[in-house]
């Protein structure tokens, strides 16, 4: 007899990359809408295209997905239905990644994205029960030129916008390749977070540290690679976003059952769990925990810590913080 299913803490949500959420179905029907022609002619060899050797091999269908998205309306539409799922599976805090690049590139301007996903985030709250915030991601796999240059077109959307990120292909593109961009969105006023040791050594998440000034770290699993890189993980308790389902799909790990979660959480650091792109890789924020729990005989005890991990590694006010913990 399987164990019954743990029930979903309230918890923040803090990698979760908007295009990611991107259900095959919706994908279809916003390709529909917009005249957008599919590689894959029919939702079931869409569905079969769902299978990924590594994190390019992902990009590459992620990339070519989000040309459905066109208007403003197809934003609303797609954070709309992530807050939903999310909020079903106890998230009451979302820090979302966009990667406004990969639209503006393709011609669709920066304020048709964030227009579009201000509409769906501002009525969060009141509609959904839970608070949600964008961090905007810069595609390292990019001229870091283009980076620099969005900075100061966000401040139109600072109220939405509260950080930065890093995200697309990691090898070969070191964290201090951004360290203007970095420096400019600091000026600025807004957080700092970057992906680093996803598929990257370990030496990328102490580029992330030093170069970008980071104070949350997306994935960096390859980290307990470095006992000297745990160490100062653990002492200056910085934030480590993991995303198992991610990891697998993507084969950054063999199995649930060898994800170094359970090493990081007896190791003493702040680690959280997160879906990244839920639509791509089998689960939504309470389907990982449940996955990663079973596979690692994590407790009831764990999971309180890792919810409570996810809002004292968010960019909440204290006050808020306090609320939720
Ligand atoms: N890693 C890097 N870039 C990404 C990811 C990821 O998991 N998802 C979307 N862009
Ligand atoms: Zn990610």
């Amino acid at each position: 007899m399987s164990s019954p299913v743990p029930a979903a803490l309230p918890t923040a949500e803090l990698h979760l990359h908007i295009e990611g959420t991107l259900e095959p179905e919706l994908a279809v029907e916003l390709a529909r809408r917009n005249r957008v022609r599919l590689p894959h002619p029919d939702l079931a060899s869409l569905r079969r295209a769902y299978s990924f050797s590594d994190l390019p091999s992902f990009l590459d269908l992620y990339y070519e997905l989000s040309e459905v998205l066109q208007q403003p309306q197809d934003f609303t539409d797609l954070a709309e239905a992530y807050l939903t799922r999310a909020a079903a599976q106890g998230v009451r805090h979302a820090e979302v990644f966009v990667d406004p690049q990969a639209h503006t590139s393709r011609g669709v301007p920066l304020e048709v994205v964030l227009d579009g996903l201000a509409e769906a985030f501002r009525t969060a709250e009141e509609r959904h029960g839970l608070s949600a915030r964008l961090i905007a991601c810069f595609l390292r796999d990019r001229d870091p030129a283009e980076a620099e240059a969005l900075v100061p077109r966000l401040r139109p959307w600072h109220d939405l916008v509260i950080g930065v990120g890093l995200d697309s292909a990691e090898v070969g593109f070191p964290p201090e390749l951004f360290r203007r961009a970095y420096a400019l969105a600091a000026d600025e006023g807004l957080h700092r977070v970057a992906h680093a040791g996803e598929e990257g050594p370990p030496g990328y998440v102490l580029g992330a540290l030093d170069a970008l000034g980071v104070e949350r770290v997306d994935h960096g699993i390859r980290s307990i690679e470095d006992p000297a890189l745990v160490a100062r993980l653990r002492e200056e308790q910085v934030p480590l976003t993991v995303c198992p389902l991610s990891n697998v799909a993507l084969r950054a790990v063999p199995d649930l059952a060898a994800h170094p979660l359970r090493a990081m959480l007896d190791d003493g650091l702040l680690v959280t769990v997160n879906s990244d792109d839920p639509a791509y890789f089998g689960g939504y924020l309470h389907d990982n925990t449940v996955a990663v729990s079973r596979a690692l005989g994590l407790g009831a005890a764990e999971r309180r810590s890792l919810a409570e991990h996810s809002f004292r590694a968010s960019f909440l006010p204290e006050a808020d913080k306090q609320r939720h913990l």
